[in-house]
């Protein structure tokens, strides 16, 4: 994942919550666990809920979920602030629940910061990932992210360890923060 960034965002919208789709080992939950906010993440799989469970066990504001991150979400929304970060990767089974989260986000908190893992980045030759459903891409989620948003990528000069694409969805305009190459916003973070 791309620390730089997302510490970038957690400051400049005064991230005050995070959640996490697909906690997997909880490695990225453990990232953001740095900031002191609180962090909820929701994981389907038994067996990794268990093992995250365990290794963020002293994370005090870390909460683990186990279940559907649609089903845990619907519970979780109204309590969340509007300044909430999201970090969709809930992936791998049949069901694909980005579109279902992203719905929910849109029409509860628009302010949102969302961020989506293994993304399609145009032009970048970024991992990405490809369902039946198709390819992880702008086409797939465009008429479900919030009315009123930027969406931006990471340039391909910044420092991927992974090299997954991402897709960065935020409430305002950043003209200062973001380059335009052919139509599509890159991320500056050096
Ligand atoms: C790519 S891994 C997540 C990696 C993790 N976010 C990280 O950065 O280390 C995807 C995870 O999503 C989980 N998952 C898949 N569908 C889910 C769903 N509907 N709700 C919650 N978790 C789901 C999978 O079991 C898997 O552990």
């Amino acid at each position: 994942m791309v620390e730089r960034e997302c510490a970038r965002l957690i400051e400049r919208y005064a991230i005050e919550h995070i959640i996490e789709t697909g906690t997997y080992k909880g490695t990225t939950t453990r990232f953001f666990s740095s900031f002191g906010i609180p962090v909820d993440t929701i994981e389907i799989d038994q067996t990794n809920f268990s093992e995250a469970s365990a290794s963020l066990r002293d994370a005090s504001n870390v909460t683990v979920h186990i279940g559907n991150s649609v089903s845990v979400l619907q519970t979780l929304i109204p309590k969340l602030p509007s300044r909430t970060l999201f970090y969709l990767d809930a992936h791998w089974h049949s069901y694909w629940p980005l579109r279902d989260e992203l719905t929910m986000i849109r029409e509860h908190l628009p302010q949102a910061v969302i961020i989506i893992d293994d993304f399609k980045t145009p032009f970048r030759n970024y991992n990405f990932d490809c369902y039946i459903q198709g390819p992880c891409d702008i086409n797939y989620v465009r008429d479900v992210l919030p009315n009123t948003c930027t969406y931006y990528y990471l340039n391909k000069t910044l420092r991927v360890p992974t090299g997954v694409g991402k897709l960065f969805v935020v409430p305002d305009t950043p003209s200062d923060l973001v380059q335009l190459e052919n139509g599509v916003l890159f991320s500056t973070t050096p």
